[in-house]
């Protein structure tokens, strides 16, 4: 899938870890922990993507794909403290090995590490599409964090916190990438566009594999949103149609679930044909993103676009 970029993955590797060093060796202990740990880079694997979007293939910028991996890693750290999650990526999280106090402090130095980076390398439009997008992350999470447990929200309500939380940085990774290649304006907005809507079906899987997947499959958690009470478009979309709407209704809302609760929304959620509901939404995104990608792009870049989309629909993990 991210075959054309490879090599600069591979680059950014290294680079990555030789960035999360600090004099201070707390900081560094949980830098290399979370850089170790992998993840798909699909932030960055975009980013360098839309970058090769330019006939020349003008610039390319290792400094901006690591910096868009940093910033992801912080709001991962972030989110782990605010979800009480122990696992992520197969391994603990740094709350569950160093504590909520120095995960969130690494956080804000990843972000600020994040910027220091590319502050020599990118204009100032650049850094403007990058702090945006911390900026959307933090009011998604703040949005959802105070919503939880309230079963009167809106599948509208949910998809604009699902936007600000995932779909803008998924958009910024691409639209960084074009402004990088020095595409057209209209190539930068078709692949922000692009960005956008691989972003909200990419949330909307995740939140379905909440719900459909095991928790050594994700190596995070599963059934953690419906314990924690993020309220997803799964149970959305249940919590209006179920014949035992009111069961799950009590379930949602009670704050000291039990493995049988948890269970038994489960089970409510998968009877009333929610994951089949959410996949036509994820179907629909991602028809929204491939018509996106401008027909004017070399092939290579328009196909590794289409793989990725490819791989959001059929992910498992
Ligand atoms: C996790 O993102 C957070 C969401 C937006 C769902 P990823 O699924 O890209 O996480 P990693 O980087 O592969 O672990
Ligand atoms: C995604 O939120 C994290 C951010 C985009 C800030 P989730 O809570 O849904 O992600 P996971 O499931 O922990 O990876
Ligand atoms: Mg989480
Ligand atoms: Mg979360």
């Amino acid at each position: 899938m991210f075959d054309i970029v490879q090599h600069d993955l591979v680059t950014l590797e290294a680079e990555l870890l030789a960035m999360v060093q600090s004099p201070v060796e707390l900081i560094s202990s949980i830098g290399k922990h979370l850089a170790k740990a992998g993840g798909k880079r699909l932030r960055p694997a975009l980013y360098l993507i839309c970058a090769k979007s330019s006939p020349q293939q003008l610039a390319k910028s290792i400094p901006m794909a690591v910096a868009i991996e940093m910033i992801h890693m912080a709001t991962l750290v972030h989110d782990d403290v605010i979800d009480e999650a122990e696992t992520r990526r197969g391994i603990p999280t740094a709350n569950s090995r160093w504590g909520n106090q120095s995960s969130v402090l690494t956080g804000d130095y990843l972000f600020a590490k994040a910027f220091s980076l590319i502050a020599d390398h990118v204009n100032s439009g650049m850094l403007k599409v990058l702090a945006e997008v911390i900026c959307s992350m933090a009011e998604g999470e703040i949005i959802q964090n105070k919503e939880i447990y309230n079963p009167n929200q809106s599948e509208a309500d949910y998809l604009v916190r699902i936007a600000k939380k995932t779909a803008d940085f998924l958009a910024a990774s691409c639209e960084l990438g074009a402004l990088t290649a020095e595409v057209p304006e209209a190539d930068v907005r078709a692949l922000r566009r692009y960005g956008y809507n691989l972003g909200m079906a990419f949330q909307i899987t995740d939140d379905i594999l909440d719900v459909t997947a095991s928790s050594v499959q994700l190596g995070k958690p599963a059934g953690n949103d419906l314990r924690q009470g993020i309220i997803t478009l799964p149970v959305i979309y249940a919590l209006q149609h179920s014949a035992q709407k009111d069961e799950l209704h009590h379930i949602v809302i009670e704050r000291n679930m039990s493995d049988e609760q948890v269970n038994r929304g489960l089970e409510i959620i998968h009877e009333t044909g929610a994951v089949e509901y959410c996949y036509g939404k994820v179907d629909g995104y991602l028809s929204e993103a491939k018509a996106a990608i401008p027909d004017t792009f070399a092939d290579e870049v328009r196909q590794a676009l289409l793989a990725i989309a490819a791989f959001v629909s059929l992910r498992e993990y």
